[in-house]
């Protein structure tokens, strides 16, 4: 047992025999996601020694056609090439439950299949786990059946069965409220698991660590030492077949509302006294708390979104976001989106927190760039002050996870010259073991119950109150949009964002 109770509070509960049912189970996520994080589970030993995994859809197909495909996807999506006896074991005696989300017999169905489980698990009580990895209109309806069918009660524990519920959590404040609602008349929050996978992801939780871990950071953690933050999730693909969903949703929900500010959420927090789930979401909301929704007419001189025009992608020459299939000729929804935003605290009062995500920018990076403050004296000559550079820290999430500090050092020679030098911790070095998909951890802390990377109710809506006004006041202005190339930097006018000190990290 450690002594640190910061590392003790993740490893402290046990995974209870589980069977889990996936809702949409094999859609796309699920495909990708899902079925390969479980296998690797599986392959890990992780797995609950009692494991019974259930899907469910309008496809109809038999357990075999299930067994089969599920196969399928694990051998192509996989993180490790699978062992056909452990693939073989793990999917030895799943069931498929076909039917619509919206009809009753389909919870018939689900209910029967859990209790010969149980009945194979005879003095062990199974707990359940329903996984929702569907179109989110279906969410309050399934909520809604699991309820009416009593399969939101299982046992005496009073956080069984768990409800693992995906992105996105509502598409507006008063959404996401009345989705809380529904999901709170039949489940309680202790057994609802909100997943960001974000969270899910080693290189975020590495910032706990980082953070609290640390000594060296702390004292200059505040608005004494830092200059600008600035978040940047880029990414270099398109929406590819996602139209339906991203003309919808546009880069603000799909991206900055949850990962992009829970990135925000953990950089900003003070230390927890624990990393039980509710000592660190009740130090997140305390951060989203204090960013003040924008008013209206705020909103243009705060965020700026924009739309990728044709341009160039891997090489080859693609094409812009209105040009997309299935994307409506007119449509004024974002693939770029950038934010100023401001912690209103005693921490971190005036300093800027710049945010921008896009698709089909030049390449894919997740990062976290911490700035600091220029020393408040130049003791070196014209020659070698004008060169220095303030200390920058950049937290990279992905690809090439990693944390690097920027360093004035003297270059080596007779005069006194200096230049940024970087000192690196590389993941991929440092550590030999393949960091897990952060839908491996997910999956095991919902069934283990530890909710610590997921987003409580209040969480939730405390981020869509910062996002809903410049929602709606996007919605409210007509376009057409900026453009940006694709392949390019992103649109000009993210510029505006930035105070004349600040300046945008090349992607
Ligand atoms: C998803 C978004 O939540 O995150 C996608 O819906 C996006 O549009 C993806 O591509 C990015 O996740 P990751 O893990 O690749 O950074």
């Amino acid at each position: 047992m450690t002594e640190n109770p910061l590392v003790e509070g993740l490893e402290r509960l046990p995974v209870h025999p589980t069977a889990l049912v996936i809702f949409g189970g094999l859609g796309d996520l699920a495909k990708r996601k899902l079925l390969p994080a479980l296998y690797n589970l599986a392959h890990e030993g992780a797995l609950p020694e009692r494991f019974h995994l259930v899907g469910t859809s309008r496809s109809e197909m038999t357990d075999e056609g299930f067994r089969e495909e599920a196969a399928d996807a694990i051998r192509e999506f996989s993180r490790r090439e699978p062992d056909e006896t452990v693939l073989t074991a793990l999917l030895a005696d799943v069931r498929w439950v076909a039917g619509s989300f919206d009809d009753p017999a389909v919870y018939d169905g689900i209910g029967k299949v859990l209790s010969e489980f149980d009945e194979q698990a005879g003095a062990l009580t199974l707990n359940r786990a329903f996984y929702l990895s569907t179109a989110p209109d279906f969410f309050p309806v399934i909520v809604g059946h699991l309820g009416d069918h009593g399969l939101h009660e299982h046992g005496s524990n009073p956080t069984h069965p768990r409800i693992i519920i995906e992105k996105p959590f509502g598409t507006t404040l008063a959404s996401a409220i009345d989705l809380n609602k529904r999901v709170l008349s039949v489940f309680s929050e202790q057994q609802v698991f909100r997943i960001d996978h974000y969270l899910g992801k080693e290189t975020v939780q590495n910032m706990l660590a980082f953070r609290f871990a640390n000594r060296m950071f702390e004292p200059v953690w505040n608005r004494d030492h830092i200059q600008s933050v600035q978040i940047t999730a880029a990414e270099d693909i398109g929406i590819g077949s996602r139209a339906g969903y991203y003309d919808e949703a546009g880069a603000l929900r799909d991206l900055v509302q949850n990962h992009m500010m829970q990135l925000l959420c953990l950089l900003c927090m003070e230390p927890p006294i624990d990393l039980g789930a509710d000592e660190v979401r009740n130090e997140k909301v305390k951060v989203l708390k204090a960013i003040r929704p924008p008013a209206p007419d705020e909103v243009a001189s705060m965020a700026v979104r924009a739309q990728y025009a044709a341009g160039s992608g891997g090489g080859e020459a693609v094409p812009g976001y209105l040009q997309e299939a299935d994307v409506p000729q007119d449509s004024n929804t974002e693939t770029y989106a950038a934010l100023r935003l401001h912690v209103q605290n005693w921490r971190w009062a005036g300093v800027p927190f710049y945010l921008r995500t896009g698709k089909r920018l030049s390449r894919k990076v997740t990062e976290i760039a911490v700035t600091l403050k220029p020393v408040p004296h130049v003791a070196f000559g014209d020659l070698a002050g004008s060169t220095l550079q303030p200390n920058q820290l950049v937290l990279t999430m992905q690809p090439n996870e990693g944390v690097s500090l920027s360093l004035g050092a003297k270059i080596p020679g007779t005069r006194m010259r200096i230049r940024p030098v970087q000192m690196e911790f590389q993941y991929g070095t440092a550590f030999v073991s393949q960091s897990p998909e952060a839908y491996e951890r997910l999956i095991m802390d919902a069934m283990r119950g530890d909710a610590t990377l997921f987003t409580r109710n209040d969480e939730a809506e405390a981020q869509w109150r910062i996002m809903d006004p410049i929602v709606s006041t996007w919605e409210d202005t007509p376009g057409p949009l900026p453009q940006y190339e694709a392949g390019s930097q992103g649109p000009a006018e993210a510029a505006s964002l930035l105070r004349e000190i600040d300046s945008w990290r090349r992607i």
